[in-house]
């Protein structure tokens, strides 16, 4: 297809899309109501159910699809052809979900949909709905649409949905490695993050890495009284708390040797054009419910805190009596969960010995340290000077007229440095959520309009892909 075919056909695919928009929320409902939980293996039927459900729809749609077996959930791969002389443009998304619990937090069932109307032109409420089925589904529709006004898409399409990104991705370099050659590719687009704000997109160009550990201490051999023995012994649940208050201190920073060694600075001109986009602080902690944030390093904004400093937090600690009323012993055990975000210039398996260094240091004598490690992976750096960006931004411009900006993110997707590393190619983060969202919280949801401005920007970003083939 020439140039002057690719818009006139981009029109009729963005009329298509808009005309068929209740059709493509039907879809998303449908595969919203799958409980593809990757972390909980009383879920894997139903990871695998989500696998074929993304698989016959990409069937449906033109490409040979295939659900690939791996060491641990499948990968989905769906491929069409390029047309003579277009680019291949790889995607990547995720059809595995977080934990839906705390169950009773949820105003109507985590796997059963509803379309709520509100004031934004409505949104449609489950796990999943924007992390990462419905900002997956927003390809998916674009290239449907492409698919039923110009027989398929202006470029090579190349698509890999993977079902553990929600549970450290721990399979996914083998199906790199494997499928290396036919993953091979111009471009990778992933839309797994969020925009400026509902009229501004965002092209993400920093993600934070991770180490997650999760330690057990154990010191009595048994729950004990603690009338009798309280004064005489340690308390599991007490010591491990007092850790976890070690790992601060009071202005904020991580106590953990070595834990900053090798940590990037972000360059002045990146800090002044974050300071430039005038963050409201106070209506992202309103998103929260909150009006104080704070949180991390004393000293740096709250941008710098959350996209280029690293982090630690305990994500859930148990231990001793839990049930109801009062129960008076000294539990046997605590148990806590840690994760770090990293940023370029940390090293993962450096941190992840410092933190059990750290913890095993100040265990009491005789005490028991079991660790069971969650995966690591370190931080992203995306290049802003790719060509393609410059392409995804003229794209966006089908579904936006704010123009797209630059932006960094607290979250993690390992998968991008593996598909950097692995295929030597640019990966482009565009995503469609907001700060709203309740991302990994009950009542995630995703806005009508930017599920309907997604498939807008993907059919515009297809059609701007082939137009720079290079
Ligand atoms: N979609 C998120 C990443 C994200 C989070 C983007 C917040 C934008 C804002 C992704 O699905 C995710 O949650 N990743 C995990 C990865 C972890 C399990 C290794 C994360 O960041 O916690
Ligand atoms: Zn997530």
């Amino acid at each position: 297809m020439n140039e002057t075919n690719t818009t006139a056909s981009c029109k009729s695919v963005l009329a298509y899309a808009d005309e068929h928009a209740d059709a493509s929320l039907a879809r998303l409902i449908d595969i919203l109501k799958i409980p593809s939980i990757s972390t909980d293996s009383a879920h894997d039927e139903d990871v695998i159910r989500g696998a074929q459900w993304f698989a016959d729809e990409l069937a449906a749609i033109g490409f040979e699809a295939e659900v690939v077996k791996t060491t641990g959930h499948p990968v989905v791969f769906a491929e069409v052809a390029a047309p003579e002389g277009a680019p291949t443009v790889l995607y990547y998304g995720h059809y595995d979900v977080q934990p839906a619990d705390p169950l009773e937090l949820w105003d109507s069932p985590p796997f059963d949909p509803q379309v709520v109307d509100d004031e934004n032109g409505g949104r449609v409420v489950a796990r999943g709905a924007v992390d990462d089925k419905g900002q997956v589904m927003t390809i998916v529709e674009a290239l449907r649409a492409w698919h039923a006004v110009a027989g398929g898409p202006p470029v090579g399409v190349k698509i890999m949905l993977e079902g553990e990104e929600e549970s450290g991705s721990a399979s996914l370099d083998g199906f790199l490695t494997a499928y290396r050659e036919r993953l091979a590719s111009d471009v990778c687009v992933v839309s797994d993050t969020g925009m400026w704000n509902a009229e501004t997109p965002a092209i993400t160009t920093m993600l934070r890495g991770m180490v997650y550990q999760e330690f057990t201490i154990t010191g009595p051999s048994m729950d004990l009284h603690s009338g009798m023995y309280g004064g005489a012994v340690q308390n599991p649940v007490n010591v491990l708390c007092s850790i976890v208050a070690e790992m601060h201190d009071s202005e904020g920073r991580i106590t953990i040797p070595n834990f900053y060694d090798g940590v990037e600075e972000p360059s002045s001109a990146v800090l002044s054009d974050w300071e430039s986009l005038n963050f409201d602080e106070e209506g992202f902690l309103a998103s929260a419910g909150l009006t104080n944030g704070d949180g991390g390093e004393h000293g740096r904004s709250m941008l710098e805190r959350t996209w280029s400093r690293p982090t630690l937090d305990a994500n859930g600690m148990c231990g001793g009596y839990v049930g109801e009323g009062a129960k008076t012993i000294i539990p046997s055990s605590a148990m806590v969960k840690i994760s770090c975000r990293l940023v370029p210039g940390q090293d993962p398996e450096a941190i992840e010995h410092a933190l059990v260094a750290f913890v095993r240091d100040r265990l009491p004598e005789g005490w028991s340290l079991d660790i069971d490690s969650h995966g690591s992976n370190p931080a992203v750096e995306v290049r802003n000077d790719s060509p393609w960006l410059n392409a995804a931004r003229e794209g966006l411009t089908c579904a936006y007229s704010n123009p797209a900006i630059v932006v960094g993110c607290g979250g993690s997707i390992p998968a991008v440095g593996s598909i950097q590393a692995e295929l030597g190619i640019d990966a482009l983060l565009v995503g469609f959520g907001l700060d709203d969202d309740r991302v990994h919280s009950p009542n995630e949801k995703f806005d009508l309009r930017c599920f309907n401005g997604g498939i807008r920007s993907q059919i515009g970003m297809l059609a701007a892909f082939a137009a720079h083939s290079s």
